[in-house]
């Protein structure tokens, strides 16, 4: 096996493999270029659910090709509205929530996620969370919502009560030009 701790995108993913199963249900919340959609997708199964969220046209029109080519759109619900809006979609609970925030790669640099928007989304994925299921958010703190974003989620997090949820911050502490970093949020399964 190669190196497992080389960025924290790549850590994200082997916890999605963790957690998904061939059946469960997970949301993109930021849908992007249909990167982790399609990596959803692939773990989940066909009889699996995707939900993937973003506010810009390029995103959809980039995810639902990607995903047409992989044969991978009658299990994945695309829709182009704010993460934040998540209840007025979702009422079923999910096994994972995934957030790679900031802006389109290759898109406008203009357009990028925001700290009150975010934590509103966070807080309704809290509610929508299976026992053992998991948030993760992959943060950009080299940008300055990014690090708006990075404080604000910080602040959150580290107050949710650890007898409901495991809380862990993971950031590679001797790279340069402020990496990304990960929070992760699981909710303790009692039984
Ligand atoms: C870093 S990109 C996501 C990359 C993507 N996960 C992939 O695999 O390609 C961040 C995305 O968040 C989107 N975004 C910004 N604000 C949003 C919001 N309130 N709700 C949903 N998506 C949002 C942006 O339009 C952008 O496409």
């Amino acid at each position: 096996m190669g190196n497992v701790f080389t960025n924290v995108v790549e850590i994200a993913k082997s916890i999605c493999r963790l957690k998904l199963a061939p059946g469960d249900w997970a949301v993109d919340c930021t849908m992007g270029n249909g990167n982790d959609t399609a990596f959803l997708c692939s773990l989940v199964g066909e009889k699996g659910k995707v939900y993937a969220f973003d506010i810009q046209e390029d995103a959809v029109l980039n995810t639902c090709k990607k995903l047409r080519a992989l044969n991978f759109l009658e299990r994945t619900e695309i829709i182009r509205d704010g993460h934040q809006n998540i209840d007025n979609y979702l009422k079923e609970k999910v096994k994972l929530a995934i957030f790679n925030l900031g802006y389109l790669p290759g898109g406008n640099h203009e357009i990028t996620t925001e700290k009150d928007t975010t934590l509103e989304a966070v807080r309704k994925c809290l509610g929508i969370l299976r026992p053992n299921g998991i948030i993760l958010l992959v943060i950009y703190p080299g940008h300055a919502n990014g690090k708006a974003e990075k404080e604000a989620l910080k602040s959150f997090t580290s107050q949710l009560n650890q007898k409901t949820y495991n809380v862990a911050h993971i950031c590679f502490t001797n790279q340069v030009n402020n990496p990304p970093e990960l929070i992760c949020i699981e909710k303790v399964c009692s039984e």
